[in-house]
């Protein structure tokens, strides 16, 4: 019996604490005007002291949970996406199932920075649609503000922390009714690591290390790599990306969004922005846009939706569900 990988709710998590553009330019010489202008982003929230990306993951995960009516007797697979984890080892994943009360299944973590999400759905996909797992916890957790220089301008102002959840299932087709991951399409290019990067790391410094950025021209890969993502998925999929419903991209830049939609013919008012308010949270954007856009109604049962995403890596993708 074929079965489709069906994501039955999601949920969302931040941190209390909220950073705004002209609290950073009490500290770094910016200003609110320069980052709107150039990113769209008004404020992001902060991590408190002690919080870690684990604890942002399970918020997230409690309320997808919740949402989806089930227990932590119904999950047993997690995939968290994280450039930021917990600890070096074991995975965030491991940690995010004991604070869960979970004791199946199998746990771990992707690392495709911003186009992580992607690449953890699309992971779930396969082991739901092979029929060795019957129901996933997928995240997207960050707390990017512990890799930021904070005395680099030029990356400092971008990012911020939170978490996003997706319950996904397997369901016999004929149950499915449509619904579920129609097609997923992930790339990298890793002879752009140059581009966007963290400076440390276990076995070549032995330290955590910071982010480090030529905005410009991951900017200039952007456009082209995301719209391609997009065309390949809604391809596969028998669609053109403008018959989507709803488009749920990672957040990075509001130029880069009205670059897509501009480039693909799309209109605007498909496109789903919460950067203004979340800044960029790596691979936990997409979830917690989803999240947000699923609350305040924009998000529906039975639409096609379009998550993509691109970062460090180079990595890029995109992935075509039926919620
Ligand atoms: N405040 C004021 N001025 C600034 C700031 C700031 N925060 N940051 C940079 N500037 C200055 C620069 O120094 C430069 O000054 P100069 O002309 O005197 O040299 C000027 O502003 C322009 O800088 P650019 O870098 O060319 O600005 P740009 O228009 O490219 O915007 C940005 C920068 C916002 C970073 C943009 O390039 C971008 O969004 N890039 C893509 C980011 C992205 O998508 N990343 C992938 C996902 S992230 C991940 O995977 C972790």
């Amino acid at each position: 019996m074929a079965l489709r990988a069906v994501v039955e709710s999601c949920g969302g998590f931040l941190p209390e604490k909220i950073l705004t553009n002209e609290e950073l330019a009490t500290s770094v010489e910016t200003s609110d005007e320069w980052i709107r202008e150039r990113t769209g982003i008004c404020r992001r929230h902060m991590a408190a002291h002690g919080q870690r990306t684990s604890d942002l993951a399970v918020g997230a995960a409690k309320k997808a949970m919740a949402k989806a009516g089930i227990g932590p007797e119904d999950i047993d697979l997690i995939i968290v996406a994280t450039a930021t984890p917990d600890l070096t080892f074991p995975a965030t994943a491991a940690i995010v199932q004991a604070k869960l009360g979970i004791k199946q299944g199998a746990a771990f973590d992707i690392q495709a920075v911003c186009t992580g999400f992607v690449y953890a759905l699309s992971t779930a996909e396969k082991f739901l649609i092979s029929g060795q797992h019957k129901r996933a916890l997928v995240i997207g957790a960050e707390t990017f503000s512990r890799i930021l220089d904070w005395q680099d301008r030029t990356t400092c102002v971008l990012f911020g922390d939170g978490a996003g959840a997706f319950v996904v299932s397997a369901v016999e087709e004929e149950q499915a009714e449509g619904r579920g991951v129609l097609s997923s399409f992930l790339r990298c290019d890793g002879s752009m690591v140059d581009l966007l990067y963290v400076d440390g790391g276990v076995s070549a410094t032995q330290t955590t290390g910071y982010l480090r950025m030529q905005g410009n021209k991951v900017f200039r890969e952007a456009v082209n790599k995301i719209s391609q993502a997009m065309v390949e998925a809604a391809r596969m999929a028998g669609i053109e990306p403008k018959d989507v419903d709803v488009f749920v991209p990672h957040q990075a830049n509001q130029r880069i969004l009205q670059g897509v939609v501009k480039k693909l013919g799309l209109r605007e008012d498909q496109v789903i922005s919460t950067i203004a308010d979340h800044g960029n949270t790596s691979a936990a954007s997409i979830p917690l846009a989803f999240s947000v856009a699923e609350e305040d109604g924009r998000i529906k049962r039975g639409d096609l939706i379009m998550l993509e995403g691109m970062g460090g890596g180079l990595t890029w993708g995109a992935a075509l569900l039926r919620y």
